[in-house]
């Protein structure tokens, strides 16, 4: 098995962590219960089927609602479940900014280690922007492997904050277009 298989079969015990834990709480809430005993002409609204279940929630025939005109309508569905998107909602908590902007730096270690051992695309760039790009581990490892390039790492003020000081060329900008933090030349 080479290392791309080993990377995508991390990545599949990853993911496959959604569908268990989906299935755990819709079993837990005997929301498929609640489906059988209404009958199969039965067809109940998001409501419905709460009311049938011992949620103590009282928000949650909306979230439920919501979720399901998320996945009928398309959309972002953290924001219909929760109405902030999830990178705002990063504000709020500390704990749960500093998981997801390491689970995206280590995610992206991974990945940009692969794409920079056969990727020539960088080699005749002077300078290039990542936006979104977190923690900036991407441009770092750019700019470390081509020290010609001036790199920019570009994402909301409260990620760029607490984005790291890299050695090399580049810089952090916020979305206010403010430079956070730079030995840029
Ligand atoms: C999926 S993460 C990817 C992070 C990074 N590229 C990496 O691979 O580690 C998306 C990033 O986009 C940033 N982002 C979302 N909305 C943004 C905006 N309006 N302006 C700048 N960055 C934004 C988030 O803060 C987050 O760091």
């Amino acid at each position: 098995m080479g290392s791309n298989d080993h990377y995508v079969y991390a990545m599949q015990l990853v993911t496959s962590a959604s569908f268990p834990m989906v299935l755990e709480t819709v079993i837990k809430l005997k929301v498929l219960e609640a489906i059988a005993e209404a009958g199969s002409d039965a067809q109940l609204t998001a409501h419905e089927i709460v009311s049938r279940l011992l949620i103590p929630n009282k928000d949650a025939p909306d979230m439920v609602d919501r979720m399901l005109h998320a996945i009928v309508e398309g959309g972002v569905a953290y924001e219909k479940v929760h109405g902030i998107l999830t990178f705002e909602y990063s504000t709020l908590d500390a704990t749960r900014k500093e998981a997801f902007n390491n689970a995206m730096l280590n995610h992206t270690t991974i990945v940009m280690k692969e794409i920079l051992e056969c990727y020539n695309g960088f080699n005749n760039l002077e300078s290039m922007v990542d936006v979104g790009g977190g923690l900036g581990i991407t441009t770092n490892m750019i700019v470390t492997k081509h020290p010609n390039i001036k790199g920019i790492n570009f994402d909301l003020p409260h990620v760029t904050r607490s984005a790291p000081f890299y050695p090399g060329y580049m810089a952090y900008f916020d979305s206010f277009g403010i430079k956070v933090n730079t030995i840029l030349e």
